[in-house]
């Protein structure tokens, strides 16, 4: 809940302005907790008419922000994802204009998708990317881009993001959600008010010199999908859609979703919560999913 993320979350350092590439769910959510903190922010989405557009990017217009809102960023986050080629859009649409910039942090949100399947082993920050899906392939070009550009910046690698709004809560309540069973298999998952209040913490360790290349984001406790959905359906108090096995089910599942279910991988999270000591907010699914049903939407 953004109160209790603001008061348990440090601000920007004194004097810093954070422009975002990309104020989509987890851009705009960290937004949100930078304005609340009186913090100042200038966020990027593909038109100006969308909640909490600053300023236009649209790698595909070719709009770009104009100096006003660039001038004196000393920190960025891009959350936007690879272009259809592999490309990054920031970089490819405005790399001399962020050289200019007097940059501290920049933070890219990548994936875990990169790490490729691990059957079900943990996985960390130390493993090589071995990326199999194509979308992950391309992810990796941009991160290997952004780590190229000479600007100072830290690859932050995220599991399936949920929070209000986006979560199994929706997926059950709208009867789009199903219970799927593929023995095994897990996935990893971050709440969006952990993506913010971690990458502040990463962002105040950064301003003391602290600053690993790559961080994964992830909660304590990898799931399976049938446990989140169940208890998304139990919190809702509304009857469980049937298990489906996953031989089954993936007949009619579209390629994306099929593409998710073909790797297995379990996200440690040691480096933040240990190393660099992050507290998580919501350390598991039940927990997220509570604050989820708080602020439903
Ligand atoms: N969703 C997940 O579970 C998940 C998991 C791991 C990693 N990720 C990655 O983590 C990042 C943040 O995820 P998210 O779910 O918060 O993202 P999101 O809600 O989909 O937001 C993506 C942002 O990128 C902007 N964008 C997309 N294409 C663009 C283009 N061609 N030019 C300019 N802006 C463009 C969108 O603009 P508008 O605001 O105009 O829509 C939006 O602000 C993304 O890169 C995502 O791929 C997501």
């Amino acid at each position: 809940m953004l109160k209790d993320l603001v008061n348990r979350s440090l601000g920007l350092p004194k004097g810093s302005k954070l422009l975002i590439f990309g104020g989509g769910f987890s851009g705009q959510h960290v937004a949100a907790l930078i304005r609340a903190q009186g913090g100042n922010v200038v966020c990027t989405r593909r038109e100006i008419k969308k909640p909490g557009a600053d300023c236009v990017f649209n790698s595909l217009t070719k709009e770009i922000p104009s100096k006003y809102f660039l001038k004196n960023a000393t920190h960025i986050l891009s959350c936007i994802p690879p272009d259809p080629n592999g490309g990054d859009p920031v970089l490819m649409n405005l790399m001399e204009e962020l050289q200019d910039l007097p940059l501290q942090w920049v933070g890219y949100l990548s994936t875990t998708g990169v790490y490729g399947d691990t059957k079900g082993k943990w996985v960390s920050e130390e493993d090589p990317p071995n990326p199999t899906q194509p979308r992950s392939k391309r992810r990796l070009n941009c991160e290997k881009a952004w780590q190229s550009s000479g600007l100072p910046v830290q690859i932050i690698r995220l599991p399936g993001i949920y929070g209000p709004g986006r979560s199994a809560l929706t997926a059950i309540k709208s009867g789009k959600g199903r219970i799927i069973d593929k023995p095994g298999q897990v996935f990893s998952r971050i709440h969006v008010d952990d993506i913010a209040g971690a990458l502040l913490h990463l962002i105040n360790l950064a301003n003391q010199g602290e600053k690993p290349k790559i961080i994964n984001f992830a909660d304590n406790m990898p799931t399976a999908n049938k446990e989140v959905q169940s208890f998304a359906a139990e919190l809702l108090g509304i009857p469980m859609p049937p298990i489906e096995q996953f031989e089954l089910a993936s007949q009619n599942m579209s390629p994306m979703a099929l593409s998710f279910w073909q790797e297995n991988r379990r996200i440690s999270n040691k480096m933040l919560c240990e190393v660099l000591k992050y507290k998580l907010i919501h350390p598991d699914y039940r927990s997220g999913l509570k604050d989820c049903l708080m602020n439903y939407k």
